[in-house]
């Protein structure tokens, strides 16, 4: 099963942009990269507080602000420990808006 859910319009995050959307009672963060977007949970699991929007892109992830903890945008996969891999969120766009996948 699928749950696209229109979460943003592609003015709102232009290529290098990113912004963070709260849905469901979750925070997750968008990133346009090259006008590919990627979503990921936005709060980072080492401490489950540090919010990755305020990250540091390094190339396709996301580094922690906290310690620098690495997280692929396309699989959540964490580089430091497997055991922090987060959710991320299959995205695509329609017309205008931006949808994510919520299951
Ligand atoms: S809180 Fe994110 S790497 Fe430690």
């Amino acid at each position: 099963m699928s749950n696209y859910t229109i979460i943003a319009e592609i003015e709102e995050i232009p290529s290098g942009e990113r912004k963070r959307i709260e849905i469901d009672g979750r925070r997750i963060s968008i990133f346009n990269i090259d006008n590919t977007y990627y979503a990921i949970n936005d709060t980072c699991p080492h401490k489950r507080t540090a919010p990755l929007i305020r990250g540091k892109l390094d190339g396709i992830g996301i580094k922690c602000p906290n310690h620098g903890y690495r997280f692929d945008l396309e699989t959540g996969e964490c580089n430091i420990d497997s055991a922090f891999n987060t959710k991320v969120y299959p995205i695509r766009v329609e017309g205008n808006s931006i949808l994510i996948d919520l299951d």
